[in-house]
């Protein structure tokens, strides 16, 4: 991936964003692309060993707290946490996501309440917590990392792919709610993308693609920090796909 960084604008200069999930994978990227920009980040996770180093390693424009975000109360610790260290929360990236296996037949009633909590509880609850400081701010944007599997079906998926394609639903209603706010909310959907949640996946397995292979945490972050930024002032409601054409269909075989 060419460097990102170098010849970037800071165009999230005066943001504050909390990021769930970042402790690693596509949030890390996320964090360090928006301080790029300029902005302060919060790391919420429950990661807490990882969160802290990494907030380390990206300087002063970091904080980590630990948020689960399942809970209300975590939630509006870790609005104050952000407020206090560096101001009132103009951005949130509800990013935090957990993935479940299993055909819907046989699939672990469990397994879906606990992907439905985290994934789209917790986005529910992020914005709930978010909304009262943007307004007070004259605004904000919220982005919600749904997936390609909440665009299409996807097989043994069931639990997640319900989960992303409630975040997609409840990013529209969210939209149609905050706009008089000037609070913006949109959705990006990746496709597969380098991170642990999608350990052992290789370039083969996209060949089929468009863009025949994985896709870089990079190029995610890089489409939040448009989202979250001004450039993306008149954008709500969105629904981005970053997934190097999945969602497209897929080509034959080559030869
Ligand atoms: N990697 C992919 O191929 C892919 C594709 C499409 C969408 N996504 C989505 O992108 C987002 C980021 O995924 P990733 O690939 O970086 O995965 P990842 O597993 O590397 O990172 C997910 C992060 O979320 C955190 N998390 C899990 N439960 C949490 C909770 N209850 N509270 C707070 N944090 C919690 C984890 O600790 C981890 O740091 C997820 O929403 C995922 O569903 C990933």
């Amino acid at each position: 991936m060419g460097q990102v960084g170098s010849t970037l604008e800071r165009r999230l200069e005066g943001k504050v964003a909390i990021v769930t999930g970042g402790a690693r994978g596509m949030g890390a990227a996320m964090a360090r692309r928006l301080v790029a920009e300029g902005a302060k980040v919060v790391i919420g996770d429950v990661l807490e060993a990882e969160g802290k180093e990494l907030a380390l390693d990206i300087g002063p424009d970091v904080l980590f707290v630990t948020l689960d975000v399942t809970s209300a109360q975590a939630w509006a610790q870790a609005v104050s946490a952000a407020g206090e260290a560096y101001g009132p929360v103009t951005v949130l990236v509800n990013n935090a996501g957990i993935l479940a296996y299993g055909s819907v037949d046989v699939a672990a009633e469990s397994d879906l309440r606990r992907v439905l909590d985290v994934n789209l509880v917790g986005p529910f609850l992020g914005i709930q917590a978010v909304v009262p400081t943007m307004r007070e701010q004259g605004g904000g944007s919220i982005v919600n990392i749904s997936s390609a599997a909440g665009l299409v079906g996807m097989a043994s998926l069931g639990a997640y792919s319900s989960s992303k394609w409630g975040l997609r639903g409840l990013t529209k209603s969210a939209a149609l709610d905050l706009g008089r706010d000037r609070i913006r909310v949109n959705s990006i959907h990746p496709g597969g993308v380098r991170t642990p949640m999608a350990a052992g996946a290789e370039d083969s397995a996209f060949a089929v693609y468009a863009l025949p292979r994985i896709g870089e945490p990079e190029e995610i972050a890089a489409a939040v920090a448009y989202l979250a930024s001004d450039d993306a002032s008149f954008v709500t409601g969105a629904e981005l796909a970053v997934d190097g054409g999945m969602v497209l269909g897929t080509l034959p075989p080559a030869g």
